[in-house]
């Protein structure tokens, strides 16, 4: 009878511990965006599976305050993203950032923090390259891997 007891208390344990560790993972995925593993190229094309947060178009102003610690990549294309003030250097492992299409108006809004990872950095089609008759002009930055 104790034996059944304590077996039951040990499931209910893990099931609660399995509940919280899902609900943790899921809270950890920024609200409309999309986090799963992607097939990624390196600039050099080395090919991983990345785990990828994706805030496509979905009219953001800020970056999400909290991504999952194992992110890879970031996509944040098309949104009206001015300014981002919270280093992600939190995320060890990013290695991808594309913040193209938003309205980023110059570098130092950029506070992306020390990636040591990061490889690409995509900023095309913002203000940031101010021409006199062109002022969306393409911006395209990328930081050439130094280990392979
Ligand atoms: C970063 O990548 C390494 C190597 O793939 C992995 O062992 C580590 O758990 C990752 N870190 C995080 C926070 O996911
Ligand atoms: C883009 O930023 C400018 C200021 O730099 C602001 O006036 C404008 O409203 C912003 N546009 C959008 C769509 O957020």
């Amino acid at each position: 009878m104790k034996d059944i007891s304590f077996a039951d208390y040990l499931l209910v344990g893990l099931a609660v511990t399995t509940l919280v560790l899902a609900a943790e993972e899921r809270v950890s995925c920024p609200k409309l965006c999309v986090c799963e593993i992607r097939p990624w190229f390196s600039p050099s094309s080395v090919y991983m599976e990345a785990p990828t947060v994706d805030c496509n178009d979905l009219g953001l102003f800020d970056l999400p305050m909290i991504l999952p610690s194992d992110t890879q990549v970031v996509l944040l294309q098309t949104n009206n993203i001015a300014k981002i003030e919270h280093p992600l250097d939190y995320l060890p492992n990013i290695t991808e950032i594309d913040l193209s299409q938003n309205n980023l108006s110059s570098i130092s809004d950029v506070n992306i923090g020390h990636l040591p990872q990061l490889l690409s950095l995509h900023m095309e089609e913002n203000w940031i390259c101010a021409l006199p008759d062109n002022r969306k002009a393409l911006c395209w930055i990328q930081v050439i891997p130094t280990n392979d």
